[in-house]
């Protein structure tokens, strides 16, 4: 997701477009199509409020997106959720994608997908399928999820990904309650035949914000899980690769949240709101335009909420005479505002930024924490701290 292609001429899109500020096109966008999921895992990076069936965009709708993002420039669609195989019209989507000339690739967390239908998927021009794990202890996996026998129907999927000869990445969100068993999730992996395993330590916004004190890694953890990887990485060359996400609170420089805000991700929510990011509705002073309403072009190019915080000159020191700034765009707009109140404030990650030492002594106290506090399940229309 490094490459970054040239859109094509405006005049095409039948658009009065002011002079773009951004002269290049998102390399990826993912498609939450629905809000739905059987899971209700307590790190969830859907929004607090999440969007209702009767307010989903149509198919139709979904396929006209697909068009227009190919025709923007845009490679990869992440066919995403909630769940996205809830979606009966899935494999409509999935056609009109691929139809357009978009890499596809299905995030899911593998308990609904039927052998059938991932083949049909694939016949369809499906290219590629990640599938999230909670933990390979069962039953863990079941308390952090909130559902029953996940794990058994994940294997299958994994077995049924293989005998289709379709490449697959293992998505492992890392937290307190499964960071012990990482050398299992990575054993998992190999065993599942994956070509790519995340090893995603928890990045804190939305329902991961809510349940941050439960979920918490030591730094000593995270610091052994560092090595963990590092000796995996080696051990299985040419197997397996591995992406390591930094837990935030123990970095010393922010990382570059979605490679640069407007930059190289969009997003679009179950009922057609394009975003920057997923939690850009936590920044106040955005205006989100929809498709239902706006050519997708023109919100890349000119949206207001695009425009906001994309390149470097609305930063404000540190950043701005950082020799960072065009490398890690001051980290997250996001987390900025969540931890300073300000979303033009340099990322509490970063060690120039006056709240980092309070950042960091949050995830300390927290994850010292000897009875962290229940999760918060994810739930439409609210939560619940026992699973339902
Ligand atoms: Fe990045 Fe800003 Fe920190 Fe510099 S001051 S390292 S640009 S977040
Ligand atoms: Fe929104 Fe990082 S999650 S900019």
């Amino acid at each position: 997701m490094n490459e970054i292609v040239e859109i094509a001429p405006l005049e095409e899109f039948g658009e009065a477009v002011a002079a773009p500020q951004c002269a290049r096109a998102p390399v990826g966008l993912l498609a939450e199509l629905t809000h739905r999921c059987p899971l209700q895992c307590p790190y969830c990076s859907n929004p607090l409020e999440l969007e209702r069936v009767n307010t989903e965009l149509t198919t139709a709708e979904w396929q006209d997106v697909m068009r227009q993002a190919a025709e923007l420039g845009i490679l990869q669609i992440h066919l995403s959720g909630g769940e996205p195989t809830v979606r009966k019209d899935l494999e409509d989507i999935v056609e009109v994608a691929a139809k357009a000339g978009l890499y596809t690739n299905l995030i899911t967390a593998g308990v609904t997908l039927t052998r059938d239908r991932l083949k049909k998927l694939k016949d369809l021009g499906l290219d590629h399928v990640q599938l999230s794990i909670q933990d390979v202890d069962e039953e863990n996996a079941e308390r952090i999820s909130a559902y029953k026998g996940g794990l058994a129907k994940k294997r299958e999927l994994g077995q049924w990904v293989r005998e289709f000869d379709m490449p697959l990445t293992i998505n492992a969100p890392i937290h307190r309650h499964n960071i012990k068993n990482l050398p299992r999730i990575i054993d998992f992996a190999v065993e599942m035949g994956a070509e790519r395993l995340e090893v995603a330590n928890i990045q804190y916004y939305a329902w991961a914000l809510k349940n941050r004190a439960a979920l918490m890694p030591t730094r000593a953890e995270f610091m052994k899980s560092a090595e963990i990887v590092e000796e995996a990485k080696e051990r299985l060359k040419g197997i397996l690769v591995f992406d390591f996400v930094v837990p935030d609170y123990y970095a010393k420089t922010p990382k570059p949240c979605m490679g640069g805000w407007g930059r190289g991700i969009m997003n679009i929510t179950p009922s057609g709101k394009v975003l920057p990011c997923h939690a850009a509705e936590t920044v106040p002073g955005l205006q989100f335009d929809n498709v239902r309403n706006r050519r997708l072009a023109d919100i890349w190019l000119n949206g207001q909420a695009f425009e906001a915080y994309r390149g470097t000159s609305w930063m404000k020191e540190p950043c701005k005479s950082c020799p960072r700034a065009e490398i890690d765009f001051g980290g997250c707009r996001c987390q900025a505002m969540a931890f300073t109140g300000d979303a033009a404030n340099t990322d509490p990650a970063c060690k120039f930024s006056p709240y980092h030492a309070a950042f960091v002594a949050t995830a300390e106290r927290e994850s010292a924490e000897a009875n962290p506090p229940n999760f918060i399940y994810r739930r439409v229309g609210g939560a619940s701290k026992t699973p339902e």
